[in-house]
């Protein structure tokens, strides 16, 4: 019996542009590490410790926990948990940072009690715990934090993997200027038009497609984002700026990651990929705007034990 298991998730770019709450993949870096003990007290999930964010540690208000909870229940409270969590990614970010604890979570419960659920089982124990973060049950972060590489989330039935794109490189800029899902989400209109969902739709089976060919170029160029991108931009400080920074200097797609702030820009080679990297850190110092920048490629590897 295993008494203690150690647990990595990866950060995560949901929407993608095409997909708005149906698309997403698992970055490279950066990740994030949590520790689950088994404890004797049957169904009592609790945090140890939380390292480098400044969280709640109610097990009720907390992703990990409550995605840990899920899942222990279902499998008939066998034991209790205490989770110690490293905080990687920033709360708040755009990255996934929630789906990553609440990923992390359940794959260190079916590890540590050696459960045998498939990743896209774990899913819906993951989303009750990414739901109370966010405010909505998607799947786009938790489903690529779960599986690793590139997903698509169905209305109904399970994730869809597609092929990776394995020559980009993504530039993740992330300003430290926290903007909850729930406030990206509150900007955004009820009602599309006809014709702007049209062509979204043709440019997500046009990205698909690509994928499935290999065509990283082609695939980048399908990276339009006419419904919710427009909306999302001015929430993040300098956007348009960084933007045109980014294409000027060799990306060929980009835009917001998530609910934002973060945005990720597409290269095609990792040299590019730092030469972006550069010139948007300067931008971000020229407006004294606090930021972290990852570059990261597309990971098939999602959560799994490290221990
Ligand atoms: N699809 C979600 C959104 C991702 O854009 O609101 C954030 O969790």
């Amino acid at each position: 019996m295993k008494h203690r298991i150690e647990v990595w998730a990866p950060a995560t770019v949901a929407n993608m542009n095409v997909g708005f709450d149906a698309l997403g993949c698992a970055l490279s870096a950066p990740g994030e590490r949590m520790i689950l003990h088994r404890t004797s007290d049957a169904g009592d999930v609790r945090i140890r410790a939380i390292h480098g964010a400044d969280l709640d540690v109610d097990p009720e208000k907390n992703v990990a926990t409550i995605a840990a909870k899920s899942l222990l229940e279902s499998l008939g409270n066998p034991c209790g948990l205490e989770l110690e969590i490293f905080k990687s990614i920033l709360p708040g970010s755009g990255i996934g940072s929630s789906a990553a604890s609440a990923a992390a979570a359940v794959v260190g419960v079916n590890a540590l009690l050696d459960a045998g659920l498939r990743p896209d089982e774990l899913i819906p124990f993951a989303l009750d715990g990414e739901s109370f973060a966010s405010g909505a049950r998607h799947a786009d972060n938790v489903a690529p934090a779960l599986l690793g590489g590139l997903v698509i989330c169905p209305p109904e039935g399970p994730p869809v993997a597609i092929p990776a794109l394995e020559n980009w490189s993504l530039v993740i800029l992330h300003p430290h200027v926290p903007i909850k899902t729930s406030e990206a989400r509150a900007v955004l209109p009820d009602q599309v038009k006809l014709k702007d969902a049209a062509v979204q739709a043709a440019w997500f089976g046009t990205f698909v497609a690509a994928c499935h060919r290999g065509d990283d170029t082609a695939a980048a160029y399908a990276l339009e984002d006419l419904l919710v991108g427009p909306h999302r931009s001015p929430l993040i400080p300098h956007y348009e700026e960084i933007r045109s920074v980014a294409f000027a200097h060799g990306a060929r797609a980009g835009g917001i990651s998530g609910s934002g702030p973060s945005t990720f820009w597409v290269a095609l080679d990792a040299s590019t990929a730092e030469g972006i990297a550069q010139v948007l850190s300067d931008l971000m110092q020229q407006h004294s705007v606090a930021f972290s920048i990852h570059i990261s490629a597309i990971s098939g590897r999602g959560a799994h034990p490290i221990s």
